[in-house]
């Protein structure tokens, strides 16, 4: 069996969490809870742009505020990014290893399209925090918005993200790896609760509606930001920044 040859491999030097296909599995369900728990936290707080500048560049500010704790926060999502990507692939060339010897009976879970785009789904929000990092927090791609402070002399992240979303290629990026993240997170929540052993045959439905539902909830609260600023929604006095639409 394919399991027990890559158990030996990866027994000898790592704990018994990390040499079983189980236990892999339950590493990438544990990691998948706490990114979700980071989408929606961050969703949440970014739904306040809808309260106007001085709500969003305080909570930004207040975020920024928590110095340290910041940094703890944001390696333990690195780390949890990197587990749930690493197992992932491990598990993913150890099925691929025991193809011949694939169940004959398939999971309903596993055959929706949903469940045949994860990987490809995963890659595209990869890159996309990539490019999101990039544009927002490093602001890499515009220096300027490092200079944008309100009236406090906070960070304008009010008009960094209006600025952002001005751009009809970054909006319709953003509007597909979304959408792509809905659909991975879709799949992925049924899919952890099935992992984590919660599922029974009548939970089954519920926990797959339930999922979907979380999913395209998420999605359509990450969307209406973009969305708004294209409809000119949410906007900002366009004689003072040039960026803006
Ligand atoms: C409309 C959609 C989104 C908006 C407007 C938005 C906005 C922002 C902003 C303004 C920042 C920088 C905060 C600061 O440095 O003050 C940020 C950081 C970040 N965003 Fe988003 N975001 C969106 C969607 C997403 C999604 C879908 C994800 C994940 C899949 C994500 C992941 C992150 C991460 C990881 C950071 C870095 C957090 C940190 O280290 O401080 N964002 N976002």
């Amino acid at each position: 069996m394919s399991g027990s040859v890559s158990s030996k491999k990866t027994s000898s030097c790592c704990l018994p969490l990390f040499s079983s296909p189980i236990g892999r599995k339950w590493i990438v369900a544990l990691t998948g809870i706490l990114l979700i728990l980071f989408v929606i936290a961050h969703l949440l707080g970014n739904l306040s742009i809808f309260l106007g500048p001085e709500a969003i560049n305080a909570y930004a500010a207040k975020l920024q505020d928590l110095g340290a704790l910041l940094w703890v926060a944001r390696i333990g999502l690195l780390l949890a990014v990197f587990l749930h990507i690493w197992f992932t692939i491990s598990l993913w060339r150890e099925n691929l290893a025991a193809r011949p010897q694939k169940y004959a009976v398939k999971n309903d879970l596993q055959t929706t399209v949903y469940a045949r785009l994860m990987r490809l789904s995963g890659l595209v929000v990869l890159a996309f925090v990539l490019f999101h990092l990039a544009e927002f927090t490093w602001q890499a791609f515009t220096p300027e918005y490092k200079t944008w402070v309100d009236e406090q002399g906070r960070h304008d992240v009010y008009r960094m993200v209006i600025a952002g979303f001005s751009s009809p290629f970054v909006t319709g990026f953003y509007l597909l790896a979304i959408g792509l993240l809905a659909m991975h997170l879709s799949h992925g929540i049924a899919s952890l609760f099935q992992t984590l052993g919660i599922t029974t045959a009548t939970m089954r439905p519920l926990f797959e509606k339930g999922g979907r539902a979380i999913a395209w909830i998420i999605f359509a609260g990450y969307v209406s930001i973009p969305l708004a600023v294209f409809f000119g929604i949410l906007r900002y006095p366009a004689a003072a920044c040039s960026l803006c639409r």
